[in-house]
């Protein structure tokens, strides 16, 4: 039996879900609330985190081990780091890393803790169905790797540094911890973003200006998305 959960890191990134769905049950747990409904006859729980790593991780696995979603799909914003994503645009993550994760001290790559890896695979068949949506849907989506971190980037030098150091075309600040959970626990997870800025010296007044409008974008995309998780 399927219960999905969706997911984004701000309010602002799930109104427009919850808009969708209509009617939903609230529950407060773990100091967060959990929107609870039935779409299309499938059960489905809906979050904000808050934002950065930690908040995402504790979402991500009261999500899935505390309400039982068995799929996991993030919708939100991020900062494009490749020059071909300009605010608006779409990235699915194909892998996704922590750029801020450093023992490099001790001879290990960005990235990387023993036992762990750099990188995390996203779910292959719903990044396949994305094509589908998106051809659907009259869209372009590009896929792509996301570097996340407990930080929000707004320089030129250190976005150049994530893009190189993890050939990362997009971050944000949740994905990768997400990505972990959902990993850990064997649960298939999709990972879209909406280009709200170019994390540069003006990304967050592209930031307050976008999130919005890129929230709707991506949203719009991932209830889509479920459309086609529920036919399969
Ligand atoms: N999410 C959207 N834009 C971002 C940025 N510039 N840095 C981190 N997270 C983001």
């Amino acid at each position: 039996m399927k219960k999905i959960a969706i997911m984004g890191a701000m309010p602002e990134e799930v109104a427009p879900i919850l808009e969708k769905l209509g009617e939903y049950k609230t529950t407060k747990y773990a100091d967060n609330e959990y929107y609870e409904a039935t779409y299309k006859g499938v059960e489905v729980v809906v979050a904000y985190s808050k934002i950065g790593k930690v908040f995402s991780t504790l979402t991500a696995s009261t999500m899935i081990q505390h309400f039982g979603c068995d799929k996991l799909l993030f919708s939100g914003v991020a900062g494009g780091i490749n020059p071909s994503l300009k605010v608006g645009d779409l990235i699915v993550a194909t892998k996704l890393s922590q750029h801020d994760l450093d023992i490099t001290a001790f001879g290990h790559p960005f990235g990387f803790v023993p036992e762990g890896a750099v990188y995390v695979d996203a779910d292959k068949e719903m990044i396949a169905m994305s094509k589908e949506v998106a051809s659907d849907m009259g869209k372009t989506v590009q896929e792509g790797i996301i570097a996340t971190g407990d930080q929000f980037v707004a320089n030129e030098e250190r976005k150049n540094w994530i893009g190189e150091t993890f050939n990362a075309d997009a971050l944000e600040m949740e994905g990768a911890s997400v990505a972990v959970v959902c990993n850990a626990l064997d649960v298939p997870f999709f990972i879209l973003r909406a280009i709200s800025d170019a994390a540069d010296m003006d990304a967050s007044f592209s930031f307050d200006e976008f999130l919005e409008t890129s929230a709707i974008i991506s949203a719009e995309f991932v209830m889509k998305m479920l459309d086609k998780v529920i036919a399969k």
